[in-house]
């Protein structure tokens, strides 16, 4: 696998796991940091043999807290413009991976890190993790995306609410408005992110991604779109080996074994 400056990434079989990594500006996300992860997500995206991947940040204090503010700090409207353009983009990348993205968030989920977040499938925190969106602090809005994420998540109360006051909250409050899905302790964080990505890695992966873009795609579409547009999905599982080998192992009552074909 390619060898980048600011990521560190593992293969552990069909699993990835990407890690942040610019520890002492607290994983923030400057520009080489962003391209980075733009063609780390392309490549991978020829890579069949991966079947989930995990995003966490390098250290024990933050996942990512936002983008780097020494960078934007003399920024001209239309350079800010292009790099909320580019984030967006990379964040949509991460969001549309054929497989699903697991965000491990073990500290400070600031910003555009909380942003990253929202781009992943799922998001799995540690006790220790801190979200907000803190750009009225610095006189910005969020920028890669997170007005248009958070509320889908939170519902646009909530969403208001944290980006209008720039507030802090926990995981514990995180996971009550629906930010996040799992809280563990800090030290269980990566095995339990690696627990669930080699669960979902053993499923169908066609069926996986299928299930990925229905939900993508289809909370998107008015609903009778929507409905069509599962119905398609799942009419093209039965095009698979998999779903055979699914169903005849029930049948048999064996565990399946899945080829991703
Ligand atoms: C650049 C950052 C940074 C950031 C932290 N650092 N966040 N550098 N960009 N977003 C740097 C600090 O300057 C410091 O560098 C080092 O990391 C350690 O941080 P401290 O502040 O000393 O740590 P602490 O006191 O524990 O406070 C942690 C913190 C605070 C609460 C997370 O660092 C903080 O408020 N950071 C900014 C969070 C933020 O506003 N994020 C949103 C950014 S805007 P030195 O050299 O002093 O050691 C954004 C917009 C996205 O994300 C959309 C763009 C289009």
């Amino acid at each position: 696998m390619e060898s980048f400056n600011n990521l560190i990434v593992e293969k552990d079989g069909a699993i990835v796991v990407v890690s942040i990594n610019r520890p002492k500006e607290l994983n923030a996300l400057n520009l080489a940091t962003m391209q980075e992860l733009d063609k780390f997500f392309e490549t991978l995206e020829e890579d069949a043999s991966v079947r989930a991947v995990i995003i966490t940040g390098n250290g024990d204090k933050a996942f990512v807290a936002g983008a780097d503010i020494t960078e934007m700090v003399n920024m001209k409207a239309l350079t800010a413009r292009d790099w909320a353009r580019l984030g967006q983009k990379v964040f949509s990348r991460i969001e549309n991976f054929s497989r699903p993205v697991i965000a491990a968030i073990n500290g400070f989920a600031l910003g555009g890190g909380c942003e990253l977040a929202m781009a992943c499938d799922i998001r799995l925190a540690s006790e220790k993790a801190k979200f907000g969106q803190p750009e009225v602090n610095l006189g910005i809005t969020p920028g890669f995306a997170g007005t248009q994420r958070l509320p889908r998540l939170v519902g646009k109360g909530q969403a208001k609410l944290l980006t209008f006051t720039g507030d802090i909250i926990d995981a514990q409050e995180a996971k009550t408005i629906g930010l996040v899905d799992k809280v563990v302790a800090p030290e269980e964080l990566l095995t339990a992110a690696k627990t669930l990505a080699g669960e979902i890695a053993a499923k169908a992966p066609v069926a996986v991604s299928y299930a990925k873009l229905a939900i993508n795609r289809g909370v998107e579409m008015e609903s009778e779109q929507a409905y069509a547009y599962e119905a398609e999905l799942f009419g093209m599982c039965f095009t698979t080996e998999d779903q055979t080998e699914g169903m005849t192992a029930f049948v048999e009552k064996r565990k399946p074994c899945f080829k991703g074909i």
